[in-house]
């Protein structure tokens, strides 16, 4: 068996040659440090906790710090993971005041008989378990004020890494501010297990982003899997599971791993940002669709 690690960095419109460059290195950033936890014979389930913590912890990423602001002026957070080997799951939503969501996910996967915690539920439960909070506000860059102040900028992006790793299991972990401007309480597909993230070492991993309300309504993440699971190509079953989400008019994207190794992704936004590595030392990025 041979690990490998795809993450992405969010999905949407055609950004400049800058952001290209900074999302590329970002991404691949994030991704060597899922690497080296699975070349060092660490769990898929680890990979993708500890690189989802590296993009959350990126300003540049919209999740954990630099995520944007809802309709008030607030972050909301969501964030999912799932073992594959288990078929266990965790996930919050809505989290204000949790530094690193993906964590606390994996918090609820293995201390709770539940799949997903929201609000101040999710916090009480992240204070009680002793993982590090912050001031609710901390979370607001000073650019994702501003942009909010102006309406202007970036309305969505999410973040998502996708692992199999030496012994052929796989992981998937998603983590996102959800879209600019949302309404408070709103949900997307990020913590929703099937719709934004899904994993089940027998066919695949898989992490989405893009249009949350469009990914929940075709169960984007669980329509790769079950593509795999009838016969399909990793290739050939991203493709298909976004031409469905571009059908309904939504645009994003989707990033997959299968058992024995294979990467996989697609989009049908303009723009997706990722990166992969491979036990075999292969390693790349993406980031535009060709005009
Ligand atoms: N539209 C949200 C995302 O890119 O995931
Ligand atoms: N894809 C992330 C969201 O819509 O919240």
């Amino acid at each position: 068996m041979s690990y490998a690690i795809v993450v992405h960095g969010g999905a949407g419109p055609r950004r400049d040659q800058e952001h290209g460059e900074a999302a590329r290195a970002g991404c691949l950033a994030a991704a060597e440090v899922g690497a080296a936890v699975l070349a060092q014979g660490g769990s898929a389930l680890d990979a993708v906790e500890q690189t989802a913590r590296v993009l959350e912890d990126d300003p540049l990423f919209n999740a954990g710090y630099g995520a944007v602001l809802n309709a008030d002026g607030d972050v909301e957070l969501d964030a999912s993971v799932m073992d594959g080997e288990t078929l266990l799951a965790g996930a919050v939503a809505v989290v204000k005041t949790v530094k690193n969501p993906v964590s606390l996910a994996r918090l609820v996967m293995e201390k709770t008989p539940h799949v997903l915690l929201v609000g101040d539920g999710a916090e009480a439960f992240a204070r009680a378990q002793g993982l590090a909070t912050i001031a609710s506000g901390s979370l607001v860059t000073p650019l994702q004020h501003q942009r909010w102040l102006t309406r202007q900028g970036s309305t969505h992006g999410t973040i998502g890494a996708v692992a199999v790793d030496a012994r052929g299991q796989v992981a998937a972990a998603t983590s996102t501010g959800g879209t600019a401007g949302k309404l408070k309480g709103r949900v997307g597909d990020s913590p929703l297990i099937g719709a934004g993230t899904v994993a089940d070492s027998r066919w695949a991993a898989v992490s989405c982003t893009g249009a949350g309300e469009f990914i929940i309504r075709v169960g984007l993440a669980r329509s790769v899997l079950e593509a795999v699971r009838h016969g399909a190509s990793l290739a050939r079953a991203c493709e298909e599971a976004v031409a469905e989400l571009s059908r309904l008019g939504g645009d994003g994207g989707v990033i997959a791993v299968t058992p024995q190794g294979e990467v996989g992704w697609a989009f049908c936004s303009e723009r997706m940002a990722g990166a992969f590595v491979r036990a075999d030392g292969q390693r790349g990025t993406f980031f535009e669709r060709s005009p």
